[in-house]
């Protein structure tokens, strides 16, 4: 597999305290990876590193095979990563459409706001909206559509169903296999272990700022991933 984006022996600390004890990740142009773990396994953490928001070595993020750790995060949307944050984040005064124009950064592709329109249709009606008139599912359309917006070829998602109804989420992770034939690879962070299987291609668990399984999602059994996830041994 030659990887889009790379980690290895990433660490990540707050003050003294230490989250990630050396992640080794890998992602390839358009897979969807999927990250599950429990509460506090660094899951969050992960995703801040990478774009930024939290201290990274250089060398402990590669995209393309160069060292990105550390770069600050309005260059790293430059470079293609984009973050769909845990709690959606939109600009609650601002309309649907100023929301999603926002994440542009200057950036030009195929991620056009018609074609957010096209992938969220419901986004087009309510395009003149306040984001808090939304409800959660069309809000979290909307933090998704602003990242894509950026172009990114790597979108990382935190926790995109969470207080959203089972065919909300359906509808929402019914638009990857778009997102990603557009050439956009896709982490996403996910409490739901049987969700994540059935949308990624591969999975990682983490537990305690450690990998403690990863694979193919077809070739890892519930009970392994329950033992990994829980940590019982
Ligand atoms: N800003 C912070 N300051 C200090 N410690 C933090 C901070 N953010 C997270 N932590 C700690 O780092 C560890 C990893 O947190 P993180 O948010 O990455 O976990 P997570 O896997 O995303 O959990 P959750 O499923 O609850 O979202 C936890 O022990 C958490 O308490
Ligand atoms: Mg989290």
């Amino acid at each position: 597999m030659s990887a889009l984006l790379e980690t290895r022996e990433l660490t990540a600390f707050y003050g003294d305290f230490q989250a990630l004890y050396g992640i080794d990740l890998a992602v390839a142009a358009g897979e969807v990876v999927a990250i599950i773990g429990a509460n506090g396994a660094g899951k969050s953490t992960f995703l801040k590193a990478l774009v930024g928001l939290v201290a990274a070595k250089a060398e402990a993020v590669r995209l393309d095979g160069a060292a990105i750790g550390g770069i600050a995060p309005h260059r790293l949307v430059g470079l293609g990563l984009a973050l769909v944050p845990e709690g959606r984040r939109l600009f609650p005064s601002l309309t649907v459409e100023e929301n999603l124009r926002i994440g542009t950064a200057g950036s030009r592709g195929q991620w056009t706001l018609e074609a957010i329109y096209d992938l969220f249709p419901i986004l087009a009606e309510r395009r003149s909206s306040p984001a808090t008139a939304l409800s959660g599912g069309q809000q979290q359309m909307v933090a998704i559509g602003r990242a894509l917006m950026s172009n990114p070829r790597l979108l990382l998602c935190d926790e995109l169903s969470l207080g959203l109804a089972p065919t909300v989420i359906r509808d929402i992770y019914a638009v990857f296999p778009r997102i990603c034939k557009a050439g956009t690879a896709i982490v996403v962070v996910e409490q739901d272990i049987g969700q994540a299987m059935a949308a990624a291609d591969r999975l990682y668990c983490f537990q305690e700022g450690r990998v403690s399984l990863s694979g193919p999602a077809a070739s890892l059994t519930r009970e392994q991933i329950s033992t990994a996830y829980f940590g019982l041994h």
